[in-house]
């Protein structure tokens, strides 16, 4: 499938400034069914991001153009998991919508999702999140922009994870 957009023109976009017919239009693409497993879906992030406190959670969303490609939600303080510090940020179900994967635009928006982090809360310190041991494409992305593991993997939800945090 051709697509007129190079990954150069990725924007971000905050949730809470899109329309309601666009916010339907984010949660309306899709990963692989075996993905989903492991990010969630893009409704049920849609879905999370309406329902939490606007104070603790920014939603991105990804445009080439004027189409939606990919969504990721940041948290903090008590939306944030228990083992994550006051001072940091917790990145969460970055995803790419299926016929966008593999050209780049992981790395791209993980990029401006921590630009987008650090204009958003100033004075966090560190980025953190979870990532399944064997969701290979998220690894790296997320060790390719200096991610580094806090500690040994865990046993987590599904699986193992790793724990990975950078400085802001
Ligand atoms: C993780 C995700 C966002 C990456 O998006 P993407 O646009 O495909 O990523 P990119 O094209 O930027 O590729 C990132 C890296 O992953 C690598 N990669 C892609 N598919 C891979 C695979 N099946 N196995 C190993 N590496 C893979 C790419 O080669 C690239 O590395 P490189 O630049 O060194 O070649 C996407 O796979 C996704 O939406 N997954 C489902 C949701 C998910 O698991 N999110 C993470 C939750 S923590």
């Amino acid at each position: 499938m051709e697509h007129q957009y190079e990954k150069s023109d990725l924007r971000v976009q905050s949730l809470a400034e899109l329309s309601g017919a666009q916010l339907a239009a984010l949660a309306s693409l899709q990963v692989a069914r075996d993905q989903e497993e492991l990010g969630g879906t893009f409704e049920a992030s849609v879905n999370e991001w309406q329902a939490a406190d606007a104070d603790q959670i920014l939603g991105l969303a990804f445009y080439l153009g004027p189409n939606p490609v990919g969504i990721v939600l940041l948290k903090r303080f008590a939306l944030s998991p228990s083992w994550v510090p006051d001072e940091a940020i917790s990145l969460h179900g970055l995803k790419i919508g299926k016929e966008f994967q593999g050209r780049g635009l992981g790395r791209k928006a993980f990029g401006l999702a921590i630009d987008a982090a650090k204009a958003h809360w100033p004075s966090a310190k560190q980025l953190i999140l979870a990532v399944d041991a064997g969701n290979e494409p998220a690894l790296a992305v997320y060790q390719g922009a200096g991610m580094r593991d806090s500690g040994p993997v865990y046993k987590g939800r599904i699986g193992y994870e790793h724990r990975l945090e950078m400085e802001l």
